[in-house]
């Protein structure tokens, strides 16, 4: 059985990479921050040391988008150098690396899904830090780096805990005792379950997949306001919404209009996540369910 060392077990992505590794025959030992700030050479060094994993997953990251702007370094600093130096001692171990990248490092200029060969072009500094350390992580072990792009992630019954929860949880609790709801319309994305998300990675470290970058997202696309209307009627909430045209800004930061990503590596493997109407139901299942055990 192969041994997986999980970086952010406390995060969405993290949370269910560790409900499903045993099913796809892996042992799994997570670490939160206080275990391993990524930030910490030394104590990545002895952690790697220590654990003796055969597969490094990275699920960490600097991520509220608008603090990448005021706080570059902290960004460059988890999302470059962190991958950057993670790779490093990967090669030097002999250790698969997954690390997780974004849409954001496209413009959304193309205006169809983007492929994983598609030329990036980031528009501000999240961008800009992941696609540093996607460059870093594949320029440093091109033969056991394996890169995965992602997009509107959602899961866990919390969210990000450095989000402060996330889209689905915050548009519920936003909507409350609101008529009405104004949504952005103009950016079209392709939304994704955490849960859909970590049993393709899971299914891709157990194919033949070659290290390079890959798109691993819920299918379609839809824009937030859209994702929003399919979050109401699932949750049951009664407030309307009003989509609005943002023109993509927040204040002078830029966000890409158009970030869907398109699987064409995995989906030729043979792995490919639901439609992001049905990553979003078993979402909600997800959340019904465990309201319901807390309950009891
Ligand atoms: N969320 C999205 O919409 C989205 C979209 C596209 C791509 N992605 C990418 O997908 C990946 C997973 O995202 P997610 O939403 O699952 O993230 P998340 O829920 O915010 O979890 C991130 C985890 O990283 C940990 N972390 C942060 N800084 C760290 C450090 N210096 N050292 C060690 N651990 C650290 C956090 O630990 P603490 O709890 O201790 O802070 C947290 O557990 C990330 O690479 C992200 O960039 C996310």
């Amino acid at each position: 059985m192969k041994k997986i060392l999980l970086i952010g077990k406390t995060g969405q992505l993290g949370g269910e990479l560790i409900k499903d590794a045993s099913a796809f025959d892996f042992e799994l030992i997570g670490l939160n921050r206080s275990d391993l700030d990524i930030t910490n050479e030394a104590q990545m060094a002895e952690k790697i040391t220590e654990i003796k994993p055969d597969i490094l997953i990275n699920t960490a990251a600097f991520h509220v988008v608008p603090k990448c702007e005021t706080e570059p370094a902290a960004a460059m600093a988890v999302n470059f150098v962190a991958v950057d130096k993670l790779a490093r001692l990967c090669r030097h171990h002999n250790i698969k690396f997954i690390t997780y990248s974004t849409d954001y490092v496209f413009d959304g200029e193309k205006g169809s899904p983007y492929e994983e060969t598609d030329s990036p072009r980031p528009l501000q500094v999240y961008g800009i830090s992941k696609l540093a350390g996607e460059y870093a992580a594949l320029n440093i072990y091109p033969e056991g780096v394996f890169v995965i792009r992602t997009n509107g992630l959602y899961g866990g019954a919390t969210g990000s805990p450095d989000k402060g929860g996330n889209f689905v949880l915050n548009i519920i609790k936003e909507a409350k005792g609101k008529n009405i709801i104004e949504v952005s319309s103009e950016q079209i994305i392709s939304p994704t379950y955490a849960g859909d998300l970590s049993q393709a990675t899971l299914k891709l470290l157990n194919s033949q997949a070659k290290p390079g970058v890959y798109h691993l997202v819920n299918e379609g696309q839809c824009s937030w306001a859209e994702f929003t209307q399919a979050i109401f009627k699932l949750a049951k909430v009664k407030t309307e919404v009003k989509p609005v045209d943002r023109g993509g800004a927040s204040g002078s930061m830029k966000r890409p209009k158009f970030s869907v990503l398109k699987n064409t590596k995995a989906k030729a493997l043979g792995i490919e996540l639901s439609s992001w109407q049905a990553g979003l139901k078993t979402y909600f299942n997800f959340l019904n369910n465990y309201q319901d055990e807390s309950k009891n």
